[in-house]
């Protein structure tokens, strides 16, 4: 690996490169083409790739011909990657690289299978939720195999003003064990946790609406995939309030839809949106290799 500063020196020395963001026609995402990642990025390239990061929630970086070294590199770009808690899931030599995928060789799954079966924000059930995931497809299936996602802060612009003043200020506990065991697809893919495993996921809990650090605006922070229970209220307020704010957090008018494309790479702001894997027929074989970049504490 390049020393720090042979990084940081290659980064300030870096050509510029001509690209187009062009936003997508819905409320959300945006598509970057002519951009190549392969390349070190300098900073008014990287200044301008974050901005859209913050403005559309979801960048598409079409046709990234990149090893998993650089697509490493490109997420340290935005922070401190994160190793899942699945390690026997990870690229072998880069433990910062889970492989997302439902093909079988010799008998084991070579990656998580059903990731995203529930809408989620990514490692929510950590103390320190991921800022951003970026997704690099390896392996598509010629049918199915989309990943949705819904805009959390359209969400909290949606919830109703008596349901504000029943969660404004109140907090809810993450689960990443909350729906585990539960299969949506065919198969059964989810490895029973160890008690190590099990000791890294403990229940975390964080506010039902999160001020984004970065943009400044309100988010709504849960999900039918990790969030278990909003502290404070009775069992069944609680599950019916979740219910309604679930409801209201997959509005069709707030969601983008990815068909995936050959060397698509998707980067998403976990702290904006909640995302969805939609499944693909299990005899076709999917693969894509994900970074999860650490963020802040929400708040
Ligand atoms: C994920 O939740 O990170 C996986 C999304 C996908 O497989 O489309």
């Amino acid at each position: 690996m390049p020393a720090a500063s042979n990084v940081l020196s290659s980064i300030d020395s870096a050509q510029p490169q001509t690209f187009d963001i062009r936003p997508f026609p819905g409320a959300v995402g945006a598509e970057v083409t002519g951009l190549d990642l392969a390349q070190p990025i300098n900073a008014a390239d990287f200044t301008r790739i974050h901005r859209a990061h913050l403005d559309h929630h979801v960048l598409v970086f079409r046709d990234q011909h990149i090893t998993p070294e650089e697509h490493i590199a490109f997420s340290r770009r935005f922070g401190e990657l994160q190793i899942h808690v699945l390690k026997q899931f990870l690229l072998e030599g880069h433990p910062e690289i889970l492989i997302v995928s439902n093909i079988i060789e010799n008998g084991r799954n070579i990656g998580l299978g059903d990731a995203g079966k529930f809408w989620h924000s990514d490692l929510s059930y950590k103390a320190l939720p991921s800022l951003g995931s970026m997704l690099h497809a390896q392996e598509l299936p010629s049918e199915g195999g989309d990943t949705l996602f819904a805009d959390m802060h359209r969400a909290w612009d949606a919830v109703p003003e008596a349901l504000r003043k029943v969660v404004e200020g109140r907090s809810a506990a993450h689960s990443y064990t909350a729906r585990y065991a539960e299969t949506k697809f065919e198969g059964d893919w989810r490895p029973t946790l160890t008690a190590a495993q099990l000791a890294e996921v403990k229940e975390v809990i964080h506010p039902v609406v999160r001020t984004h650090p970065e943009n400044g605006r309100k988010a709504l922070f849960v999900s039918e995939g990790f969030t278990t229970r909003i502290v404070g209220l009775p069992a069944d307020e609680s599950r019916d309030v979740l219910q309604q704010l679930y409801a209201l957090s997959v509005l069709e008018a707030n969601i983008y839809r990815h068909r995936w494309q050959p060397h698509d790479l998707v980067f998403w702001d976990n702290r904006s949106l909640i995302h969805l894997a939609a499944g693909c027929p299990a005899h076709l074989r999917r693969k894509l290799y994900r970074t999860t970049i650490q963020g802040d504490a929400p708040f």
